[in-house]
């Protein structure tokens, strides 16, 4: 059997009030189309037949952007008009081969796994679907059945009777069907009902009445077939990411303290004995290694994190690697390349930048290192600057090993302290220290005798 996907990405989506196509937005850091190529190519299909149309150009350059490798297998199809899904799959289907398997998926239904497709796949009647009973029906096309529980077809809730609109079994809209026979039965449609369209739904009573075998998987977790409409979907479908995401992290091992205050936004990866505090956000690609604390309120977005460290509350790491049994915050910000060597510590309020840090160095409190590369066993005291920008250039710091910046120092980049220099408190640096010398850059201390504080008139 060679299977083909289609996908469905044609809609603007009305009901969002976006202008922004509606399978470009996100749950969980991708969009919606992104999750459903994702899961799609789980699959192994010979090819993905992706039909856009409102915001065209759009969705194929960003989704092509964003799926990477991916893409390599994916045939692009345009829906000029949003006629309706069934004239959307007829945009498609030139492009398929004649004895294919055709799987159809919505853009807009991103939760589906791949596991409960690859058995719809693996049935062997003319048409298969898969349906389900949620909480909610509103909007959702009901599936007709007669007194011996067969599908007899499909009904738009726009065009369903009041009795219809009862029937709690509702259509998911993934399909599979031979491809020769879909060609068949969407030649066949008409848009003769209350929307307009050429429905795809239809296809079911045309198979039902050329006799051909209508099969229906009835999915057990109604909340991962559902498709997103509206913002308020939106929201909903991410809840149910987020918590699809913490189960599996959970499953692996990870202790999450509160599922429903994590956040994953891309691709994560924990060694065992990792402990995620509350209201963490997890964003682009993450590697943590083994016994690592992730503290409260922790922002981290593509960074490598080592074994046995510990990021402290509230701290940002955006890009950065860090070493072995690091220390970072409470409230500190790492930024954009930076690489922390095994057990430094980057302690409150400090701000750290394309900089890279040796083992063992230290910046515990309330400092901003940046453009800098500091050797291993150095200090850095409270309220030290890095002072790399003259208002038009950028220009590095590059302090040795076992070297002490007392606190509050500026040091005036470009510049180079040797190894095992000193720097005393409060101290300017404008030029090069030598290695195992103490510079400092302090006005001598006076005190003036007889001096009285002015009083007031
Ligand atoms: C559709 C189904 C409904 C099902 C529901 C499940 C039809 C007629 N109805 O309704 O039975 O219960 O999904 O979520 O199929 N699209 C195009 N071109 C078009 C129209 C739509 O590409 O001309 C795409 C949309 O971008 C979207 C998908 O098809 O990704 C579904 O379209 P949408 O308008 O959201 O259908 P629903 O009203 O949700
Ligand atoms: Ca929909």
């Amino acid at each position: 059997m060679s299977l083909e996907i289609i996908i469905l990405a044609a809609g603007q989506g009305t009901r969002m009030r976006s202008s922004i196509p509606k399978v470009l937005h996100q749950i969980g850091g991708k969009s919606m189309l992104q999750h459903v190529i994702e899961t799609a190519q789980k699959l192994d299909p010979v090819k993905i037949h992706i039909v856009t149309g409102y915001g065209s150009d759009e969705v194929r350059e960003k989704t092509t952007k964003s799926v990477g490798d991916l893409s390599k297998n994916i045939r692009w199809s345009f829906q000029e008009e949003q006629l309706g899904t069934g004239h959307a799959v007829a945009q498609a289907l030139p492009g398929v081969s004649n004895d294919a398997t055709c799987l159809i998926l919505y853009g807009d239904s991103p939760l589906v796994d791949a596991e409960t497709l690859a058995g719809l796949c693996r049935s062997t009647a003319s048409l298969s679907l898969i349906t389900t009973k949620p909480e909610c029906t509103d909007g959702l096309g009901r599936i007709i059945r007669d007194t011996q529980d067969r599908i007899r077809g499909i009904v738009e809730e726009k065009d369903a009777t009041a009795e219809q609109k009862l029937i709690p079994e509702i259509n998911t809209g993934i399909m599979a069907c031979k491809a020769d026979l879909l060609d068949r039965w969407l030649s066949g449609l008409n848009n003769h009902n209350n929307q307009g369209e050429y429905y795809l739904t239809d296809i079911v009573a045309a198979a039902v009445s050329d006799k051909e075998s209508v099969h229906t998987e009835t999915a057990t977790e109604p909340e991962r077939m559902m498709g997103v409409n509206s913002c308020a979907e939106l929201a909903l479908a991410e809840r149910v990411y987020q918590k699809i995401v913490a189960q599996r992290l959970m499953r692996e091992g990870l202790t999450i303290r509160d599922p429903a205050r994590l956040d994953v936004r891309g691709d994560v990866l924990f060694g065992p004995d990792c402990v995620v505090d509350v209201n963490v956000i997890l964003e682009g690609n993450i590697n943590v290694g083994k016994n690592v604390v992730i503290g409260p309120n922790c922002v981290i977005r593509d960074s490598v994190i080592g074994d046995h460290c510990q990021v402290h509350a509230n701290s940002v790491l955006d890009n950065a690697t860090l070493g072995e049994a690091c220390e970072v915050g409470p409230f500190a910000r790492i930024r954009p390349e930076t690489t922390l060597a095994d057990q430094v510590k980057i302690g409150n309020f400090v701000e750290v930048k394309k900089s890279s840090l040796g083992v063992g160095s230290k910046a515990n409190h309330l400092a901003y290192v940046g453009d800098s590369s500091i050797g291993h066993d150095v200090n850095i005291g409270a309220g030290v600057i890095t002072c790399n920008y003259d208002g038009a250039n950028k220009s590095q710091t590059v302090i040795g090993d076992h070297v002490f910046v007392g606190s509050d120092v500026q040091l005036i980049a470009p510049v180079e302290i040797g190894d095992g220099a000193t720097i005393g408190a409060g101290s300017t640096i404008t030029r090069n220290v030598e290695p195992g010398k103490l510079a400092l850059s302090r006005p001598k201390q006076k005190t003036i005798d007889n001096w009285r504080r002015p009083l007031k008139k």
